[in-house]
């Protein structure tokens, strides 16, 4: 039977992942999860959900819209290698069986369980949400639906994601007791992917604290942002000795320059290399790794082709989307008759 051709029809197991479209990715983004996606797309039928109705949790009252930032993501996906041939890259709001079957979700999910969730709580005191809206708290739910829907076998995220994958597993098993096993029950795959600290030496790379480097910066903006990057304090002279481990551009040059890292640090300890030359160097690093995709950016200056991937990968993913609900409705009983499609 057709429908039961739904990701089986093809021997790879399908994994999928995503981002909410807030802004434009940075090498965090490319360390923690983007360069991990481009080699799993090697080996998997894989799926990359743009989360527009998640990022509209958060950012409901943004005058501007997601547009600039769902062609942004886009380009920057492209840009760092993700190929529309290997990977299905897909607008959420554009496929709303995803939110039905959201709803049927939310019929056996208890409040309790969502409100206990450590990312919610976390996102949550982040946010500044003393009152968690519906769509907020409930957007793990949402989220159990993004993955659940297209049967995915992995889920490839990183740590804060887990208690995510952990209750869509939950919820994707309760299902098929409750009703009949037609959902596939998915599996974390936690990469071994750095997290990559801020230039200002902050736990974190962050658009909104204002200490990243963009996919899409210019190889000057590169050189400058890392020529300002925070040192070891204690270092006026090249000839000081060193302190790599409180050092900001040696954490980047254990993540980008594994090969010289070594050498770097005993160079750094004994004062033979100062901070402007060690940084020097590292800016050449991290400029080699963004050439190729300024390169390929280039191809994608016309914003016609990106919607034409956009609109190509929705369409196959709202398909897959539409054979699993025909079985969901089936399994609920509440396939009446026919629907006109
Ligand atoms: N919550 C994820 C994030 O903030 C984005 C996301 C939405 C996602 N749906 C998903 C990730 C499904 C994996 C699978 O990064």
């Amino acid at each position: 039977m057709e429908r039961q051709a739904n990701n089986m029809s093809n021997s790879k197991k399908r994994i999928l992942t995503g981002d909410r479209p807030t802004g434009a990715l940075h090498l965090g983004h490319y360390v923690g999860s983007v360069a991990n996606r481009v080699k799993l797309q090697e080996q998997y039928d894989s799926y990359i959900i743009i989360a527009d109705v998640q990022a509209l949790t958060t950012h409901w009252e943004k005058e501007e819209g997601l547009v600039d930032s769902v062609y942004q993501i886009t380009t920057d996906y492209l840009a760092a290698g993700i190929d529309p041939n290997k990977s299905t890259i897909f607008i959420q709001s554009m496929i709303p069986e995803i939110h039905e079957l959201a709803m049927y979700f939310s019929m056996y999910t208890s409040v309790n369980v969502l409100r206990h969730n450590p990312t919610i709580k976390t996102e949550a005191a982040q946010h500044g949400l003393k009152d968690m809206t519906y769509g907020f708290l409930g957007y793990p739910v949402s989220q159990a639906a993004d993955i659940a829907i297209f049967k995915a076998n992995l889920v490839p995220v990183g740590e804060d994601q887990i208690p995510h994958i952990e209750l869509a597993r939950k919820i994707v098993r309760r299902f098929n007791d409750l009703y009949k096993p037609v959902l596939v029950e998915p599996e974390t795959l936690v990469g071994d992917t750095p997290r990559l600290v801020g230039l200002d030496g902050k736990a974190k790379m962050s658009k909104s604290l204002n200490n990243a480097i963009f996919l899409s910066d210019s190889a000057e903006e590169v050189t400058q942002k890392v020529r300002n990057a925070v040192t070891d304090p204690a270092r006026i002279h090249k000839t000081d000795p060193g302190h790599p481990e409180i050092c900001t551009v040696y954490e980047y040059h254990k993540v980008f320059n594994r090969d010289e890292v070594d050498e770097i640090e005993t160079q750094c300890r004994q004062g033979e290399i100062g901070c402007v030359a060690c940084k020097k160097r590292l800016a050449t690093t991290i400029n080699n790794i963004l050439e190729p995709m300024r390169e390929r950016r280039q191809q994608y200056q016309d914003k016609s082709l990106v919607t034409d991937i956009l609109k190509a990968g929705t369409q196959k993913a709202h398909q897959v989307a539409r054979e699993t609900m025909e079985e969901v409705r089936d399994a609920l009983q509440i396939n009446y008759f026919p629907r006109n499609q």
